[in-house]
């Protein structure tokens, strides 16, 4: 089944980003940037994990040198939830008013401080702001603060992006908010923070970067759409010539620096190479959008069972978000293959540029991102972090949530290509 092009169809992309400032010592120079946004006291967002390596601290110290007041609060979740969040606002509440937050962790600190951000300077409840169905999807009123996002991790692109990633308890269902007003003020990306990152949370985030990459890469088309009025414009709108460039760089330098990274986190050259391409990948996906790998991710973390990865705090089961993704990646490849196989040839080529090309090339893309994931350690398949045949309507439910991702797909999608897609996924090798 073929996307049926509109009536009238899209003319117009858009692109955004924060300011950037990339490099080994970039997070030295916060106080100083900050300083010059007129900030006097100032909210340091982060996680116990990364609290623990003691980077945050300095940060916050170095920010005192420049005459900032700054204050550490460690208490974020990781993967966070709609509790979490509640705690991470009330925190704020309670101890504000602050001109000015840094967020210095992985996409689940740069997530909690957006949705900070949101809460300190804006009316009613988060709710409000979370992504219909599930929410209002309200738009914030009010300007947000400035917000210097410091990624500790090698994955989400979340410093350049307008959204925020929680998981909603009593539902059971993850899902987002997303607005412009949510982008980061401005990303500092330093390499040398995300060389204490184990081995699989690299293994995990950089599953994220070749998602983001991949997905944005084969998203739907701009022009496919019906065109819109500029008050109807989302952040994603689909692949486009400028998310395309920020997707092919970063699959480029995923195919060099991934496996060395993993393999040895001290080295410096594939951790700045990593940080380079989840920074790519953001801002491509940031703007062009996701679609099944992630939309299946959201019910594979949503709804864990007992599963406990290596590496990630062990007092509660999670699949962390990379590894949610790309468990059903090469399946949902192998399903989209037929709407732009030019596409996903070059995807493979670029991720993969020494493999032997396979008979079917339909195989090509999963066959890359298979090898990949078992050379760095992802767990072979769904039935892998503890799901079954007799979970695939649920998971497949949970997915269907997740409309605003599907609308990205370049082709249409049913609830029984997505349990194939599932079925399928159980084992990948
Ligand atoms: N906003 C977005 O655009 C976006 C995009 C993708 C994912 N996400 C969300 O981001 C979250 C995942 O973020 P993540 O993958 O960056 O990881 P994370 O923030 O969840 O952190 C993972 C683990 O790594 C540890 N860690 C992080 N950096 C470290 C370092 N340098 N040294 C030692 N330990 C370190 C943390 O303490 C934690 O235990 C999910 O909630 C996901 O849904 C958001
Ligand atoms: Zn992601």
């Amino acid at each position: 089944m073929a996307t049926t092009l509109p009536a009238n169809p899209e003319a117009i992309f858009t692109y955004g980003a924060p300011q950037l400032k990339f490099g080994p010592g970039a997070a030295d120079e916060i106080g100083f940037d900050l300083s010059q946004l007129g900030a006097r006291r100032v909210l340091l967002v982060t996680d116990r994990g990364i609290a623990e390596t003691g980077v945050p601290q300095r940060i916050a110290d170095q920010m005192a040198k420049a005459g900032i007041e700054a204050q550490v609060f460690d208490g974020v979740r990781i993967e966070p939830t709609d509790a979490s969040l509640e705690t991470a606002i009330a925190y704020a509440r309670d101890t504000g008013p602050w001109d000015a937050f840094v967020a210095v962790g992985g996409g689940s600190t740069i997530d909690t401080t957006k949705a900070v951000n949101l809460m300190l300077t804006n009316p009613g409840e988060l709710m409000d702001y979370i992504n219909v169905p599930v929410g209002k999807g309200a738009s914030p009123v009010n300007p947000l603060l400035p917000l210097v996002a410091v990624p500790t991790t090698t994955g989400t692109g979340a410093e350049s992006t307008t959204v925020c990633v929680l998981d909603v308890l009593a539902l059971h269902v993850k899902t987002g908010i997303s607005h412009p007003r949510l982008r980061p003020t401005l990303a500092v990306i330093d390499p040398t923070l995300t060389v204490s990152q184990p081995a699989g949370v690299t293994a995990s985030a950089g599953m994220d970067i070749l998602c983001h990459a991949l997905e944005s890469y084969t998203a739907r088309w701009y022009t496919t759409y019906e065109h819109k009025r500029p008050e109807q414009r989302v952040p994603y709108c689909g692949s486009n010539p400028i998310a395309d460039m920020w997707s092919e760089k970063a699959l480029s330098l995923l195919a060099t620096s991934f496996r060395a990274a993993v393999r040895n986190g001290d080295d410096m050259a594939a951790r700045t190479d990593m940080a380079l391409a989840a920074t790519f990948a953001g801002l491509g996906f940031g703007n062009a959008g996701v679609h099944i790998p992630h939309a299946n991710g959201y019910p594979i973390a949503g709804r864990v069972k007992d599963f406990h990865p290596k590496d990630y705090p062990s007092d509660e089961p999670m699949v962390p978000h990379g590894m949610s993704v790309a468990l059903t990646a090469p399946e949902a490849f192998r399903f989209t293959f037929d709407a732009a196989p030019d596409r996903h040839l070059r995807a493979a080529q670029l991720l993969a540029p020494n493999s032997d090309r396979t008979a079917d090339a339909a195989e090509q893309l999963p066959a890359a991102l298979t090898d990949l994931m078992r050379d760095i350690d992802i767990p072979n398949g769904v039935g892998a972090v503890g799901y079954r045949d007799s979970d695939i309507p649920d998971l497949v439910g949970g997915t269907m949530k997740q409309q605003r991702l599907l609308a990205t797909c370049p082709k249409p999608v049913t609830e029984d290509d997505l349990a194939e897609v599932f079925t399928r996924s159980m084992e990948l090798w």
